[in-house]
């Protein structure tokens, strides 16, 4: 086997973490100088900023007028816990998982809140048939499993006339790939993903039918400030108009309506969701290439198209995962990827990011460099044996 030559040319911007993700092509700190810094969030300057969120939120994403959005604390595990403490009890529970993820919000429901949930589980690579589920239970699943690079290929499997309500954990899918909205009665997702926003917030959107859960079932177990949605039996509608349950970071609000101005800019969500596709496409055709990668996700109608999970299959690597992370180290160093390693529960290999404010050109930059250090580190495998 020879080995390739440093390829001569190196991606621009080598940030490819699946979270936080690399900024917007266009940011720079001094555009966010509008940020209302030293001042109230219940001003009215901090209180159109909030609200400028949600809606820019509604409009990019397509969300419907009826669906409520809020803006709650501790990111996207901040909005999931949020509903599933909320919602869950009220009648029969699904808990589905694919990965890590998933399985911690599993976890959650069945130890935590001791919930007698029916559990569906897949492998990492595979996804669980979601047409085999009870939809007349209330459904918990996340759309893109993050750490295996497996999503739901559509929502087609969901019936919109539904007795349960389906809450879907978004964070890597949302700005990315279509959301079904009259299958989904609570969608919730982070700014630092595919918007490449800062880390704070979770975005917490509720159907109608999860609005009318709320305001009839209060949940035997407590439930703390920041979780708590309604009063008196009626939704705190304040929240989902900005009105945070507590205090914001107005300098990572400017920061994503920073990332909102941009997605409009290029040309809304299915430009948004173009860059994905595009993005992902540049992995598949180097793994179709090359049969010493391949995508960790089995069905290619399940292939993630932003976090790209790889899986190393040349039968003589002995230790997968020290491969791996010899791989991404190599690329690390030579200043070409940024923690492109697997997520620590996954199965050994590469995670590349593809999410929107990626360029496709820096993936094709990179794939070069992928061949480069999987051969260099081939022959010093060789080398030592
Ligand atoms: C699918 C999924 N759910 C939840 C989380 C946790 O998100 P956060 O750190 O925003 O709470 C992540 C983070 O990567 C994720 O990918």
């Amino acid at each position: 086997m020879t080995n390739p030559a440093q390829p001569a040319k190196r991606p621009v911007n080598p940030r490819f973490s699946s979270g936080p993700c690399a900024k917007i092509p266009t940011f720079e700190l001094a555009k966010l100088a509008d940020a209302p810094l030293g001042r109230s969030h219940r001003a009215a300057v901090g209180k159109a900023k909030l609200k400028a969120a949600i809606d820019g939120t509604r409009e990019i994403l397509g969300v419907p007028d009826d669906y409520r959005i809020g803006i709650v604390p501790a990111s996207d595990t901040g909005a999931v816990e949020m509903a599933m403490w909320s919602l869950l009890g009220a009648r029969k529970t699904t808990m589905v998982a694919w990965e890590s993820f998933g399985a911690g919000w599993v976890t959650d429901a069945v130890k935590q809140l001791k919930i007698d949930a029916e559990v569906k589980t897949a492998e990492y690579g595979q996804i669980v048939d979601m047409a085999a589920i009870d939809y007349d239970t209330d459904v918990v699943f996340t759309w893109n499993g993050t750490t295996s690079g497996v999503r739901m290929p559509h929502g087609d499997m969901i019936p919109a006339d539904r007795a349960g309500l389906t809450i879907c954990d978004a964070t890597s899918a949302a700005f990315a790939m279509d959301l079904p909205w009259d299958k989904l009665d609570v969608v919730t997702f982070s700014w630092q993903k595919v918007m490449g926003g800062e880390a704070a917030h979770g975005m917490l959107i509720l159907s109608p039918r999860a609005v009318e859960r709320l305001e009839s079932y209060t949940p035997v177990w407590p439930l703390p400030k920041i979780f708590r949605m309604t009063k008196g039996g009626k939704l705190i509608e304040g929240i989902f108009k900005g009105e945070t349950i507590n205090t914001p970071s107005m300098l990572a609000v400017e920061d994503y309506l920073l990332a909102l101005d941009w997605a409009r800019d290029i040309g809304g969500l299915q430009a948004l969701i173009a860059r994905c596709d595009a993005n992902a496409a540049v992995i598949a055709r180097f793994c179709a290439a090359n049969d010493w990668i391949a995508n960790l996700a089995e069905d290619p109608a399940t292939a993630s198209t932003t976090s790209v999970c790889l899986k190393f299959t040349d039968p003589t690597i002995t230790d997968g995962a020290a491969f791996a992370k010899a791989v991404a180290k190599r690329l690390e160093a030579e200043g070409v990827a940024l923690d492109i390693g697997a997520y620590r529960d996954a199965p050994a290999g590469l995670r590349i990011w593809c999410g929107a404010t990626v360029e496709t050109a820096d993936l094709e930059a990179l794939m070069p460099w992928l061949d480069w250090a999987y051969h260099a580190e081939r022959a010093a495998l060789d080398a030592a044996a």
